[in-house]
């Protein structure tokens, strides 16, 4: 680890109030059911730095301890207990900002930042009204249409000069110089697995020219629970966009329109690479807005990530927010490295009450007190062995070929193999343009 990402994740930890006496984070275990082989690549290249640093006592300074080993992997899957994943800190580099690109109101790609809005500080009690506008200023994204990982793989198109290696060798032909290609969101859900207790997954897999592409499917639960949304689900979920409408400008001198139209088909999102133990990652996610001060530090660290939930009245409710709520904001906005949320807190009438800021750093913190409450090393760990599961499992080059990981609450995380199928998710053109292009050196 660099003294750099050192003091990154230092700083994304908060790492001086953040020592965790926990004996048990200090094991190393496998999170195979079987046993493994330790002698990894991994742990040999991590060495150095694990003795550069011993003098650090937090188990968030140290490097990840042995990832799963060399037994391939078979129709055993893949832990998600917890209990697992309790050991050091894996290596998490600083997520640097390789670019971003917008979607406008009409869905349309764009290879630059014009969506990006900028963050208008409200009064900490503004009483913002998030129901204003629903019935007639509202144009709904069609959630029918699965984009996959398009919008991604246009921008790596637009921007392969930053992103090939600059030796292709014929033994190891890899088009882009990244282990794993995927959106945000998906990194969040692997994050928050160990202590998902309510809703599965689906992650199809594609290894083609040696980057592993992970794209969602949507599970059979998760449609029918589209299909039976109430009206007052449907509400609550623009209740959010609306939030974003109050305290964000389009631009720099500009102040919000609470009057103007929500659209949830204008995005504005950032690509970030970093790396996660031995994994090179690539992926993009949804920014709400940026800092409006010119000399605040550049992105991701300038991004601000906006929230909206249930007033805390009650200690239950305040445990939940800590168990459930927290979980899900610290693991999107850590992916990126987005230092703040800044959550505005709305009672049973949809009216905003309090906002609050959740600098990323503190969160971990803020939830010790709960009991048995999540932790970021697990979330990390069982993520980065989830990584080289799918590296050891997803073997054939084929970019028609899915390795569908499917998880269950309760369960191991199981996959099967689709040639061809309804599952397969790089479109010919991308295909085809990485093809031909390599295929030229
Ligand atoms: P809240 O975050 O205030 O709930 P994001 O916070 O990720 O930027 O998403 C913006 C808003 O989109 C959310 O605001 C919420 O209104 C809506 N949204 C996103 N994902 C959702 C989901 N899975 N279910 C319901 N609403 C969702
Ligand atoms: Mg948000």
């Amino acid at each position: 680890m660099t003294h750099c990402t050192r003091q990154w994740l230092e700083a994304a930890m908060d790492h001086h109030k953040s020592h965790n006496p926990d004996p048990s984070c200090q094991r190393h275990q496998s999170a195979y059911r079987r046993e493994r082989n330790d002698s990894g690549r991994n742990h040999r290249e991590f060495q150095n730095v694990r003795s550069n640093h011993h003098h650090l006592h937090h188990p968030y300074q140290h490097q990840s301890g042995p990832t799963p080993g060399k037994n391939p992997p078979s129709s055993r899957g893949l832990s998600t207990r917890k209990e697992n994943y309790e050991r050091d800190f894996p290596v998490y580099k600083q997520p640097v900002e390789v670019g971003c690109f917008s979607l406008d109101s009409e869905r349309r790609f764009f290879n630059d930042s014009r969506q990006l809005r900028y963050y208008s500080e409200p009064e900490r009690n503004p009483h913002f009204d998030l129901k204003d506008g629903y019935k007639d200023r509202f144009i709904k994204r069609d959630e029918s249409v699965k984009e996959k990982l398009d919008h991604i793989l246009r921008w790596i198109l637009a921007n392969r000069s930053k992103l090939s290696s600059k030796v292709a060798t014929t033994a190891s032909p890899c088009a882009l110089d990244v282990d794993f290609v995927t959106w945000r969101g998906h990194l969040t859900k692997l994050l928050t697995t160990p202590y998902e207790t309510r809703e599965g997954w689906l992650l199809a897999v594609t290894r083609f020219r040696n980057t592993l592409y992970i794209s969602e499917v949507e599970t059979e639960a998760a449609r029918r629970e589209l299909e039976n949304r109430t009206e007052r689900h449907q509400e609550m979920m623009y209740w959010g966009y609306k939030f974003e409408q109050y305290t964000c400008a389009d631009n720099v001198h500009s102040s919000p329109d609470p009057g103007g139209v929500v659209n949830t088909n204008e995005a504005f999102c950032t690509v970030v690479q970093t790396r996660l133990t031995d994994h090179r990652l690539l992926f993009s996610g949804e920014v709400d807005c940026r800092d409006k001060d010119p000399n605040a530090p550049g992105p991701p660290a300038c991004y601000v990530e906006l929230k909206t939930s249930a007033e805390i009245c009650t200690p239950k409710q305040r445990s939940n927010f800590h168990r459930f709520k927290l979980l899900k904001w610290w693991a999107q906005s850590f992916l990126p490295g987005v230092p703040r949320v800044i959550a505005g807190f709305r009672d049973h009438d949809g009216v905003v009450v309090t906002v609050e800021t959740f600098p990323t750093s503190k969160i971990s913190h803020l939830i010790k007190s709960e009991p048995n409450c999540w932790k970021p090393t697990v979330c990390m760990n069982f993520c980065s062995d989830f990584l080289t599961f799918v590296k050891r499992t997803a073997t054939e080059d084929n970019p028609s070929v899915v390795y569908l990981f499917s998880y269950e609450p309760h369960r191991d995380v199981t996959y099967s193999i689709h040639r061809d199928s309804q599952y397969s998710f790089l479109p010919h053109w991308y295909v085809r343009e990485i093809t031909s292009s390599q295929d030229l050196h």
